[in-house]
């Protein structure tokens, strides 16, 4: 039986779907031939990939996006039209499901679908030499069929290189822009992915150290990037800061951030190499050092800067070990050798940055 689309739509109004808070049309064709008109329905695009099939004792039911194409599609099988709640299958599943069956060769071993999120751009990080361009091009047109909110995928292709810390893009999917709004914590940040380091993943050390912040603190933000310390900083409390960053881009889509938001606090931006920008002592209630991979060299500088009693926050990558608290200690105490006193006032060992190395959080407290 081939059924039309005028007797289907009937026949739904008719029988009744199955009554759920969101049913979704379904098409049904005979167990025999379901794998057949799976692989059909998938390459047209034409299920959500978000819901499970259901199997009745005869039919296979396939949650579907447009039923207009499906006579046409199907012609050749007894294909019925039912509505049905269909249970929803973990994130990237479906996805998976169907990169299988269009690229069986792939190694899944290697290979993660997660991807970060920045404003409207979905950043995905598939390694070049272990996915051909047209698997990575095809992730992005899944990844962005499945979402409303998302308009541009891309690829992180490689490390991040330069003072910058800036990575390269491979465009994937959608439009092709870079630049986006972010939200964290109803902060909006400029995100300019070409130009300027950003990494969503900070969010809620950047929520912490804001909400740590007293009225009338003075911050110095010594790598502040497209500002996002600085920006949850002025959003949370009447404060000052300075946030500097070598990257004109970075303090660019600062500029227009600073625009964007209601501030409580004042943010004063410079382009400027934070080593050597300020000859002030003693002059910060806390300062934030944010350049991972070297930001235990800047302390000495950040206690000069620093009042007694003042706060310096900062991240740094260390080597994944047993004692992750001792290593960092050691090299506060080794920078810090001629710095009378200060307290350790937090310490989380966060993310993992790669297989050997991790994050770690700190605040030092000058007494
Ligand atoms: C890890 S990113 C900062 C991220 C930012 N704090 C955030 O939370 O989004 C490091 C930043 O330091 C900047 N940078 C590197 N060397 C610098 C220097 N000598 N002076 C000022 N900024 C520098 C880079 O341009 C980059 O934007």
């Amino acid at each position: 039986m081939n059924v039309g689309l005028l007797q289907t739509r009937k026949y739904i109004r008719r029988v009744g779907p199955i009554q759920s808070q969101q049913p979704i049309l379904g098409v049904g064709v005979p167990l025999k031939d379901a794998e057949v008109a799976r692989l059909r329905l998938i390459k047209s695009n034409l299920i959500y990939f978000h819901k499970k099939p259901i199997k009745t004792q005869d039919f296979v039911y396939f949650p579907i996006t447009d039923p207009k194409q499906i006579p046409k599609l199907l012609s050749d099988f007894s294909f019925k039209f039912q509505v049905w709640e269909f249970p929803s299958r973990s994130e990237h599943e479906p996805i998976i499901e169907t990169l299988r069956e269009e690229f069986p060769n792939v190694d899944w071993e290697v290979i993660s679908l997660k991807f970060d999120q920045l404003g409207e751009i979905a950043v995905l990080k598939l390694d070049p030499s272990c996915t051909s361009l047209s698997f990575r091009q095809r992730v992005g047109e899944l990844i962005l069929s499945r979402s409303s909110r998302l308009k541009t995928v891309v690829n992180k292709s490689d490390f991040i290189k330069g003072a910058e810390r800036v990575y390269p893009i491979e465009y994937l999917a959608g439009e092709k822009v870079w630049q986006s709004w972010h939200q964290e914590y109803g902060v909006f940040i400029f995100v300019d992915l070409e130009r300027a380091y950003f990494n969503p993943r900070l969010a809620e050390e950047h929520h912490r150290v804001a909400m740590s912040v007293i009225s009338g603190d003075i911050i110095l933000d010594m790598f502040t990037g497209v500002g996002s310390f600085a920006l949850h900083c002025a959003k949370e409390s009447p404060c000052t800061i300075v946030a500097i960053d070598i990257n004109p881009h970075a303090i660019h889509a600062l500029q227009r951030s600073i625009k964007r938001n209601k501030l409580r606090g004042n943010i004063h931006p410079i382009i400027g190499d934070s080593r050597n920008i300020l000859k002030l002592k003693g002059y910060f209630n806390r300062i934030i050092i944010n350049l991972p991979q070297e930001s235990v060299k800047h302390l000495p500088y950040a206690a000069r800067l620093l009042k007694k009693g003042g706060i310096i926050t900062f991240y740094q990558f260390i080597s994944k070990s047993e004692k992750p608290e001792e290593q960092i200690r050691n090299l506060i105490s080794t920078e810090l050798a001629n710095i009378n006193s200060y307290k350790e006032l937090y310490i989380k060992i966060g993310r993992a940055v790669s297989p050997s190395r991790v994050q770690v959080n700190v605040d030092l407290q000058l007494v």
